[in-house]
């Protein structure tokens, strides 16, 4: 009796040994979301508490976290090379975020990678504006490189029509449904005057009073970095970035683009009015983007600084 309740023991310890073993080990099978369940189950509840406070003094921070996920994404996976990379894009001085101890300090030691900080980072902050939830895929490495040239090739530009928008997400397993999905991002932040000037001037799929407006704000030179909402409500996840581009009151080009006569038009018109029908699409469409090359296994590093490799 002694004996085997002994045993009994003994395999619960080798179970409960295992399994933290298997927690704190680079995850060689793929993403999990209990990534962390053991080692450091601290570290989700500390991110969202940094996400949360950071959108409340600047709403604005919540756009700013999502687009940078997207953009790690697209340049040679999801590996926080964005953040090594003096992007001209994003400002990732700005982002004091992924940058802040508080999650080492949670977990002890570092040991939550940046390019997890970033993917959980995207999905709080559209919660915090919000839109929908979904539950984060884990156990991203982070590079040991930038990719500063692939940065400029890999990310789609705001003047692309839709046949090279479908081609630049194909080139990353996304489809186009995803990329309909995924451009509903722009329902939260703002875009620069240098981006959605020649459409302002040039487009003849922009509703008149629309362009008009814009024109005031956005003038033929100058004053390149004046802001305008991606849509008519920038600090809220909702439909109205679908529902904007029936009326022609796409702001970029390529948000345009995406209701213009093609094959992406019936979607459009679905996620419009079907807010719903959006969110659970995009959530799958965030779970499927964050899946794109993760380095994992002995791959990579865990950054101790997510700007400089360690
Ligand atoms: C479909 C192709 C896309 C193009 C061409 C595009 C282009 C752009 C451009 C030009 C801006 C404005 C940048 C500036 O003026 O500083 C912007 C902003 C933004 N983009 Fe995209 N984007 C695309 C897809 C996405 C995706 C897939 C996401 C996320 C899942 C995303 C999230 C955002 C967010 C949140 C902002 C606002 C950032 C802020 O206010 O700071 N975009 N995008
Ligand atoms: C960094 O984290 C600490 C908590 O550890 C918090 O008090 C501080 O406001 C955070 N700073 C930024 C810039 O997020
Ligand atoms: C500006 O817009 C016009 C009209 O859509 C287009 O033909 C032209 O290629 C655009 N120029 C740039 C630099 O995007």
């Amino acid at each position: 009796m002694a004996f085997s309740s002994l045993n009994f023991f003994r395999a619960l310890l080798l179970l409960f040994l295992a399994t933290s073993a298997f927690s704190t080990r680079p995850y060689k099978e793929g993403l999990t979301p209990h990534f962390y369940d053991y080692a450091c189950p601290q570290a989700l509840p500390a991110i969202k508490h940094v996400v949360e406070a950071a959108v409340q003094q600047e709403r604005r921070m919540g756009a700013s976290l999502l687009r940078l996920h997207f953009h790690d994404c697209f340049v040679n996976g999801c590996d926080a090379s964005i953040l090594l990379d003096p992007s001209p894009t994003i400002d990732s001085e700005k982002l004091a975020f992924p940058n802040n101890n508080s999650v080492d300090k949670a977990c002890g030691y570092s040991l939550v990678s940046c390019a997890d900080i970033l993917a959980i980072a995207a999905r709080d902050s559209v919660v915090a504006l919000g839109g929908p939830s979904w539950e984060v895929q884990l156990g991203r490495r982070d590079s040991t490189r930038a990719s500063r040239t692939t940065a400029n090739t890999d990310i789609p530009a705001p003047n692309m029509d839709l046949p090279s928008l479908i081609s630049t997400f194909q080139k990353q397993g996304l489809n186009t449904r995803d990329l309909v999905a995924l451009s509903g991002a722009h329902t939260i932040g703002f875009a620069q005057c240098r981006v959605f000037r020649n459409r302002t001037y040039n487009d003849a799929n922009m509703a008149a009073d629309f362009a008009g407006s814009l024109q005031s704000l956005c003038l033929r030179t100058g004053e390149d970095s004046n802001l305008a909402g991606l849509d008519p409500s920038p600090a809220q996840f909702d439909a109205l970035y679908f529902h904007n581009l029936l009326a022609q009151k796409g702001l970029l080009h390529s948000d345009q683009a995406l209701y213009s006569g093609g094959s992406t038009d019936e979607l459009v018109k679905t996620y419009s009015d079907d807010a719903e029908a959006f969110w659970d699409d995009f959530a799958k469409s965030m779970i499927k983007m964050g899946n794109i090359k993760p380095l994992i296994g002995n791959q990579g590093q865990i950054r101790l600084n997510c700007r400089t490799v360690n």
